[in-house]
């Protein structure tokens, strides 16, 4: 108790105040905590000490890590916080005097006994940026204990970063390589930006999701290059406002919106915009699958997915309302999750398989257009398009010819 106060004056001495365009920023310097970014050294307590200086300050507060890489094992950066806005900078600050790009390194113990749920964790935070950085999972030696392609009562092993109950959010420019789960999950996050982010982990690594977001609204993920072992985005269930722009995607499995229905209490997802992405040698395109057996009614509407360039994709445009991966599916149920208003718009390209449209919808698919859309297939003969309870709306060239 006697030392409480001597540890509050050092902690005040250690944060410096700095003075740029007139606003006092204050920065905290991972280092003056015992940080050593060598590698070896494991930065846990260090980092999370910094971030509850960061946290507690007020004003403008910069966490600064200084290149350098800093090996730690699970991290909670929890708010609330008294900062008006918070940057936890991994990117040297003054990137124009430097082209050989330095930026810090976050890599991720190998030891799975010591995570009990994610790796990254940013929670509770307002008016949060995280800039630049290296996040490095170290996946490789966990994939082999991840069980969850097979079995449904799996393990899950630690997502990267997670962001969760976050508001006004910005990540930019952050590469994640070999997570040993998801590389990024949204959790409850309202209104975050994320621009520039490349992701990757190899082809058959199991269920590095590039991001999965759940139950948040206003998410925009602008300017990324997503190759993964599965989803390159994944929207789960109870979202409002997806905006996804200018992304390349592949290898993996594609953009998928799902899959849905498989636990009871699952809210509705609306108002999706995937617009200028490039799918290269991806299995699916565009994919919204839905379990056939849901327990909790729920939909899916107001999406649209428009100027999307498919290479070598094996499903382009898929809509499978008879999702069930584990078991011998007897198809003998509908799926709870109806589907409205979901419109594909100029769709071009190439794919691997002749079924290059699939809509399998379980009660009728309401409010769906196809417009504009030409996808060839690589072998012989031409491509064509499979319906199940799915009347769509034909709008301008249409190759496969729709389904009958
Ligand atoms: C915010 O500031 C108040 C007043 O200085 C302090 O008591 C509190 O601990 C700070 N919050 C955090 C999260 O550090
Ligand atoms: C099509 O929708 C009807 C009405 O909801 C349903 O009874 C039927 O099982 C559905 N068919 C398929 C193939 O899912």
């Amino acid at each position: 108790m006697a030392r409480r106060p001597l540890l509050l004056l050092v902690v005040v001495a250690l944060l410096r105040s700095t003075s740029a365009g007139g606003a006092a920023t204050i920065t905290v310097d991972v280092k003056d905590y015992g940080a050593k970014g060598n590698g070896v050294d494991d930065d846990t307590k260090p980092l999370m000490t910094a971030w509850k200086a960061a946290c507690g300050s007020a004003g403008a507060v910069t966490m600064l890590l200084s290149p350098g890489t800093y090996y730690i094992g699970p991290v909670q950066f929890h708010g609330p916080c008294n900062a008006s806005t918070l940057t936890f900078q991994l990117q040297a600050s003054d990137r124009s005097s430097c082209a050989c790009a330095v930026q810090g390194t976050l890599k991720a113990d190998t030891d799975l006994s010591r995570f009990r749920n994610d790796w990254i964790e940013f929670g509770w935070v307002t008016g949060l940026t995280v800039a630049g950085g290296v996040i490095d999972g170290q996946g490789a030696a966990a994939w082999p204990f991840n069980e969850c392609p097979f079995r449904k009562d799996c393990k899950v092993l630690p997502t990267s970063v997670r962001f969760v109950n976050s508001r006004n959010t910005a990540v930019r420019d952050v590469t994640s390589v070999n997570p040993k789960f998801f590389h990024i999950a949204l959790l409850q996050a309202k209104n975050i930006r994320m621009s520039g982010l490349r992701i990757s982990a190899s082809p058959d690594s199991p269920n590095t999701d590039g991001i999965h977001i759940e139950r948040s609204a206003g998410v925009s993920i602008t300017d990324a290059r997503i190759g993964t072992g599965d989803d390159c985005i994944s929207i789960g269930q109870g979202n409002d406002g997806v905006d996804v722009a200018r992304v390349r995607c592949g290898p993996g499995h594609g953009m998928s919106v799902g899959s849905l229905g498989r636990y009871a209490g699952e809210g509705d997802v609306t108002r999706v915009h995937v617009r200028d992405v490039v799918f290269t040698g991806t299995d699916n395109g565009v994919r919204i699958k839905t379990w056939e057996n849901s327990p909790t009614k729920s939909s899916a509407a107001h999406m649209l997915f428009e100027n999307l360039l498919m290479e070598d994709v094996r499903n382009p445009i898929i809509i499978d309302q008879k999702y069930c991966p584990y078991y011998n599916c007897e198809h003998k149920y509908v799926s709870g999750v109806t589907l409205e208003d979901i419109q594909f718009k100029n769709i071009k390209g190439t794919t691997t398989t002749p079924v290059a449209v699939m809509l399998r919808c379980g009660v009728p698919c309401q409010g769906l257009v196809l417009q504009d859309v030409d996808l060839k297939y690589m072998g012989q003969g031409g491509t064509s398009a499979k319906c199940e309870n799915a009347t769509a709306k034909y709008v301008g060239y249409q190759f496969p010819k729709p389904c009958t």
